[in-house]
């Protein structure tokens, strides 16, 4: 019997689970809960919000659900899985303890240094004049982050003490993240380059992906402010051999046990956002699920099928399981609503989507999309659509996805026209 798969949530990162997941010979039917235009194509969308707890729990039931595959952190941190597991259905994604890793800044620092796993100094206030003072004392550069979830906006980098006192301003006293500014992580700000490092975990072994690496800025040369981010590709040649083993052995296990040992094993996929400096690491942040957009590029590029490794990561059975990739390289670039991460319209219809997907080695993968009644494609979110290629190299994966973007337009699109634009210099030299 094929199995029955309903997946949680409705961005890119969505998009290419669905057309991986698809791919999959043990599926028998997919569902996906809300969708976007693009999941359309090969889910059955039902328009139920992730978060509604009790409409996921009764449409998985209703629909004899075998396995539910959850995206976003919003129902993981809201305990989506501890319900629908108290339900009797498998899932692949973490409990509401386990999650907690992601949706509480504050506790991931205290868990950091509880069990020495290497992370940026830092303090916790809920208090904004202690905030402020701790501020003054350290000087800038300095990060001010909600300990809350913040959809990738929370994490505020300050050049000036100024920029980070208005920070504390906007988080602590104006709430514009609202309850996620109830308490504020202020750390020390991190030189180096980023790498994303993601892992399937099944509450005790590490099976990881391939390298990937995001572009968190909204500008190019990464200026400007955090966004979900802008665009991403893997392999990220940043991974050496020698920093894949290190940051398994002190980031990755450690972390795995040291969830275990506080009593929230943790199964699912665990991203590891990492700052490499001089060989040197330290974890700025950890996610309880896929990347987006990191998903979309490494996911072209997963050979083995995906639904085999959700099981073992939620039966417990992940140890000597491994994962085939294609060598090639692929590259993301999000294309956006003008605005974003600031205000942006709605409902602007999108033309060349098809020209685009036509291209080889090509998948424009949906985020923010929805179908008009009229049965356009319409924006429908700040992030729009992810447009991914493969190439022999990341300057093939480049220009093959800078090909597929050339051919999409809509009103104020706005996409950074950088992306691997480190990995390019390397491949260079
Ligand atoms: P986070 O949500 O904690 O991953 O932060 C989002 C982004 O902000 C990261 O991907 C970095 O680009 C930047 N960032 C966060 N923390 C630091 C830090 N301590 N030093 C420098 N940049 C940081
Ligand atoms: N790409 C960053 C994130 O998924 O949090």
């Amino acid at each position: 019997m094929g199995k029955r798969i309903l997946l949680v949530g409705g961005g890119g990162r969505e998009h290419a689970l669905a057309w991986k997941i698809v791919q999959s010979p043990l599926l028998e039917k997919l569902y996906c809960a809300p969708g976007n235009a693009g999941i359309a194509q090969f889910a059955e969308c039902v328009p139920i919000d992730g978060e509604d707890l009790p409409a996921i729990k009764q449409f998985a039931l209703d629909k004899k659900i075998d396995l539910a595959v959850i995206g976003p952190e919003g129902p993981l941190v809201a305990g989506l899985s501890d319900l629908l597991r108290e339900a009797g259905i498998d899932v692949f994604g973490p409990s509401k303890a386990a999650a907690a890793i992601e949706g509480s800044k504050s506790f991931m620092k205290r868990l950091f240094a509880q069990y020495a796993i290497p992370t940026a100094s830092y303090q916790v206030f809920t208090e904004p004049e202690a905030a402020r003072s701790y501020i003054r004392k350290q000087g800038a550069p300095i990060v001010v982050k909600t300990s809350g979830l913040a959809a990738g906006k929370g994490a505020i980098v300050c050049h000036t003490l100024e920029e980070a006192l208005t920070a504390v301003q906007r988080v602590m006293v104006d709430r514009e993240f609202g309850s996620a500014g109830d308490e504020v992580v202020v750390e020390e700000f991190l030189t180096g380059e980023e790498l994303s490092f993601i892992a399937f975990v099944d509450g005790e072994n590490v099976l990881p992906l391939a390298g990937s690496q995001d572009h968190k800025a909204v500008g190019e040369g990464d200026t400007g402010p955090n966004t979900g981010g802008m665009g991403a590709y893997s392999p990220a040649p940043i991974l050496t051999p020698a920093l894949h083993a290190q940051t398994i052995n002190q980031v990755m296990i450690p972390t795995v046990r040291a969830m275990a040992a506080e009593g929230r094993p943790f199964k699912g996929v665990l991203y590891a956002g990492l700052m490499i400096d001089k060989g040197e690491l330290k974890v700025l942040e950890f996610n309880a699920r896929f990347g987006d957009p990191e998903t979309q590029p490494l996911l072209m590029r997963m050979k083995s099928d995906i639904v085999p490794l959700m099981q073992a990561s939620a039966a417990g059975s992940l140890a000597g399981v491994e994962i085939e990739w294609d060598d090639r390289t692929a590259l993301c670039v999000v294309m956006a609503a003008g605005g974003y991460p600031g205000s942006y319209e709605k409902g602007i219809p999108i033309a060349g989507l098809e020209a685009a997907g036509a291209l080889e080695d090509v998948a424009v993968f949906h985020a923010g999309t929805t179908l008009s009644p009229a049965g356009e494609v319409v924006t429908a979110g700040g992030r729009v659509l992810g447009v991914t290629a493969l190439g022999d190299g990341v300057v093939a994966a480049q220009q093959r996805a800078y090909e597929a973007v050339d051919k999409i337009q809509w009103d104020k699109a706005y996409y950074r026209r950088d992306i691997g634009y480190r990995a390019v210099e390397r491949e260079a030299k």
